[in-house]
């Protein structure tokens, strides 16, 4: 077995602790002990109070909201264990933010992703793991390795639970073009057949539905995407497929955003659960009746662990 490191080391930044306390149990270690605050002005720091010198460490970090700050903690507890003597860093990055502006869709347009992707190298990460990026060709746009693990076999397999046999019945909808690949797999896992929205976005944060390919009359629907942000694309397509004559509409994302109006879009939308992946801290139930979160600390432990053991992930991102 070849190690990177003496031991594992799990740190946490502020983004989402309680995830991290989670996989570190599973895998039977503490939370490394650190402190990521702010000075009075605003500025960030980190303190380790544990050496790090020769361990393969790995920092966990969604980078949600407040997404610059989150990603601001990242890099300077990378750039801090870096200096520690850690032997090998690792970002796990459970949500990627900055991920949607992922190409020049008009001109003069920042590659976000990319400039993300950029800066995480460059202070200090050996490899990165997360989870569906948003294009998962973004795993290109780092030239250290990156681990792109799967949500899907966790939604696989609680609608399988959920719905047993009737899953056959049912119709995956992807809620746009882009999401049809994401989608494909669902309906393939789940046998069921496959419809699509076809969504417009006119400008930022808006987006409107132009038509339905394939005929969902009479079906139970699961949207699949993979975030919901305002929630306008899941209930725009929630209320399309409704007027095309679905019966009841369900949908899963694995990272649940939810920022401005979507979750006053969420209850009063024809969805009626909205399942999420707890990569970006839950919502507290009280605000939104619909929603279901299902755990990743599993599958993270797993993936950390197998890392450290140079063991195949290939099981784990399919
Ligand atoms: C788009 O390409 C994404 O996959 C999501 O559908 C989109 O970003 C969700 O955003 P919103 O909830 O604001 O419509």
């Amino acid at each position: 077995m070849i190690t990177h490191g003496r031991d594992i080391k799990v740190f946490a930044g502020n983004s989402n602790p309680r995830l991290a306390r989670e996989i570190c149990s599973l895998i039977g270690i503490k939370l490394g002990d650190a402190e990521v605050g702010t000075f009075s002005d605003g500025e960030i720091y980190a303190s380790f109070y544990e050496t790090v010198r020769g361990s393969d460490v790995f920092v966990l970090q969604s980078t949600c909201q407040p997404g610059n700050k989150n990603l601001m903690e990242l890099l300077i507890m990378i750039d801090a264990l870096k200096r520690a003597s850690a032997s090998r860093v690792t970002a796990v990055i459970p949500y990627f933010g900055y991920a949607r502006q992922d190409r020049k869709a008009k001109a003069r347009d920042p590659i976000t992703a990319k400039l993300v992707a950029n800066m995480i190298t460059k202070a200090g990460a050996d490899r990165v793991l997360t989870m569906d990026l948003h294009a998962s060709q973004i795993q290109g746009f780092f030239d250290i390795p990156v681990d792109n693990l799967a949500g899907n076999p966790i939604f696989v397999d609680y609608y399988s639970k959920k719905f047993g046999e009737d899953c056959e019945n049912m119709m995956i909808v992807s809620p746009d073009v882009g999401s049809v690949s994401r989608a494909r797999i669902f309906s393939q896992k789940l046998h069921t057949n496959l419809a699509i929205v076809d969504k417009r976005r006119p400008r930022a944060n808006e987006s409107e539905v132009m038509n339905v390919i394939g005929n969902i009359k009479g079906y139970d629907c699961i949207l699949v995407d993979d975030l919901i942000d305002t929630g306008g694309s899941l209930c725009n397509a929630a209320n399309a497929l409704v007027k095309e004559g679905a019966r009841r509409i369900f949908a899963c994302a694995s990272h649940g955003v939810l920022s401005g109006p979507a979750l006053e879009k969420l209850n009063n939308s024809p969805v009626e659960e909205l399942a999420l992946l707890d990569t970006i801290p839950p919502v507290d139930s009280s605000r939104c009746g619909k929603l279901k979160y299902l755990p990743v600390a599993p599958m993270f432990s797993e993936a950390i662990e197998r890392t450290y053991q140079e063991i195949s992930m290939s099981k784990l991102s399919m």
